[in-house]
């Protein structure tokens, strides 16, 4: 404790001296464990994963300027203390705020702002803006311009841009790291690069290997998408009364091959049956259609039939009133999608997994089984259909390799709200079982994973020092073949390792 305190310190004074040589002012840019805001700043997402005092940071620093990370990153490298960056803090691990070494946090909140380009389609993106600061800041902008990312308005821009980002559009317009065209990012030597001074190399890795093992990504340039004035949508949901296995069998035989306008995507969870009051299971199927619901009935009528869509089913709205329809915040101001304060105090695990062959009835049912022996609620799997634009990139395009091939991803969540370790195991096992069962419906050899949906079960890191070998254990199944692409990147830009955390690419020694 008393060296921590010594290295904790040493580190305020560097910093301190680091700022004054910039003109930058530490207050309200340093937090220590002693002023009253360090807790609200180190509220998680998930609190299965919030720091426990030991595990606490030393120092959170909320930087304004570049020169702040810099510092940061300075004293950093010349204390040995770790840094772990936070954007959203929607890392499914709480990778940007935890960790087992001492360490300090650069939330990047106060770095946040947008400009669109409307004559040019584009807009430079601070990486501590919010999904929903976004769309929000778009639709004041125009009708038509939109951005294809995640559905969740307080995920941030840092995390999710840089791991991938699929949404409701990606059928159409693929993924949000698929429409990135310039960034900027301070490396490990404390320089601040944009793509050409970056080289593509660096650039390439930062759209879906996740920027946190290469440096401190600043801002993205994104290339905008047109979207039409109105589009439709929709939420219908059956239950095992009214055909859901059926339905759901055949869904994975059109959700990736329909119109690329078209993204149904598919919940189901156990829920009480409103008839005779027993579990069953219901399938939600939430739709986005980028056109009027007069063009989408024959479409659903062709290739859906069995869902009996009608017209009343579906809503016609602009583009961002889809973004508060899908995040389950309908008739609510515009404005609730600038908030950024994330659902706090809630449990949670969450895991992921590519289909490529469709789900046999049986082993549809085997699912129902599993939904069923947890608390009703609690448990959700999302299926989000691939194919259609995302078909078009190679695999190796960009470090996100989920294209051609796969029908469908597979996202297994779990939530509970109190944290009992007898509790949390209850829970963990339950998704690790069904994970287990999953493996002969899935893809195989990697059996693959999304990048953004971090999941520690997959392997870590044993430290500085992790070996290609040990990293390949994971590395394998969220990049595939580019995982070895990501290491030689790596090895080039930070060959002593130190952005580095449970899950980042390790570089080899050329020696
Ligand atoms: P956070 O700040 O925790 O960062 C995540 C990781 O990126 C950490 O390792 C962090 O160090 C690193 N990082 C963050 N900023 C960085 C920067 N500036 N430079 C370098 N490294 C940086 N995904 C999806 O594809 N579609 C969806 O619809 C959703 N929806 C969704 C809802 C909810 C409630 C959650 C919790 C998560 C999702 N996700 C998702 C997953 C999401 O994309 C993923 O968790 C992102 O990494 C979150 O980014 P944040 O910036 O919020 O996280």
């Amino acid at each position: 404790a008393c060296s921590s305190a010594q290295k904790n310190s040493d580190f305020l004074e560097c910093l301190t001296i680091q700022f004054q040589s910039s003109n930058s002012a530490p207050d309200g840019v340093i937090y220590t464990p002693r002023n009253a805001s360090y807790a609200s700043l180190l509220l998680a997402f998930n609190q299965r994963l919030a720091p426990t005092p030991s595990e606490r940071p030393e120092l959170i620093i909320t930087p304004f300027h570049e020169s702040e990370i810099q510092a940061a990153v300075y004293c950093s490298r010349k204390l040995g203390m770790q840094i772990r960056v936070r954007s959203g803090g929607h890392d499914y691990e709480g990778l940007s705020y935890n960790s087992e070494n001492p360490f300090v946090i650069v939330d990047m909140r106060n770095i946040r702002s947008i400009s669109i380009d409307n004559d040019e389609k584009s807009a430079w993106v601070q990486v501590g803006a919010t999904l929903g600061q976004l769309y929000h800041t778009l639709a004041r902008k125009s009708k038509t311009l939109a951005f294809t990312a995640g559905v969740c308005p307080p995920v941030g821009v840092g995390g999710h841009f840089s791991g991938g980002g699929y949404g409701m559009m990606s059928r159409k317009h693929a993924l949000a790291s698929d429409n990135i065209i310039d960034a900027k990012l301070i490396n490990a030597n404390g320089q601040v690069l944009d793509r050409k001074s970056m080289g593509e190399d660096l650039f390439w890795v930062i759209r879906g290997g996740g920027g946190t093992s290469f440096g401190i990504v600043l801002a993205f340039k994104l290339k905008l998408v047109i979207v039409p004035e109105i589009v439709t949508v929709f939420n219908v949901s059956r239950t095992l009364e009214q055909n859901a296995t059926q339905l759901v069998h055949k869904w994975q035989y059109i959700a990736d091959k329909v119109d690329e306008n078209l993204l149904l995507r598919l919940f189901l969870r156990s829920v009480r049956s409103p008839i005779h009051g027993n579990r069953t299971i219901q399938a939600s199927f939430t739709t986005l259609f980028l056109g009027r619901v007069h063009n989408l009935l024959p479409i659903m009528q062709d290739s859906f039939p069995e869902l009996g869509l009608v017209e009343q089913d579906c809503i016609e709205m602009s583009w961002i009133e889809s973004t508060l329809f899908f995040a389950g915040l309908r008739n609510e101001s515009l404005d609730v999608l600038l908030i950024r304060t994330p659902q706090t105090g809630i449990y949670f695990k969450g895991k992921s997994d590519y289909v490529r062959q469709p789900i046999p009835i049986q082993g549809l049912r085997g699912i129902w089984r599993f939904l069923n022996q947890e608390d009703e609620n609690r448990a959700e799997l999302q299926f989000s259909p691939y194919g259609g634009v995302l078909n078009t990139f190679s695999e190796s395009e960009t470090p996100f390799p989920h294209r051609s091939g796969n029908i469908f991803m597979i996202h297994y969540g779990i939530v509970w709200t109190r944290g009992g370790s007898a509790e949390s195991e209850r829970h963990i096992n339950w998704i690790r079982r069904l994970y287990s069962y999953m493996g002969r419906y899935v893809s195989r050899s990697p059996r693959a994973a999304y990048f953004n949906y971090r999941d520690l079960d997959l392997g870590r890191n044993a430290g500085r020092n992790t070996t290609y070998e040990q990293a390949s254990v994971w590395g394998f199944r969220y990049f595939k073949n580019n995982f070895n692409r990501l290491v030689r990147v790596k090895s080039m830009v930070d060959p002593s390792n130190f952005f580095r955390n449970e899950q980042s690419i390790p570089p080899v020694s050329s020696s």
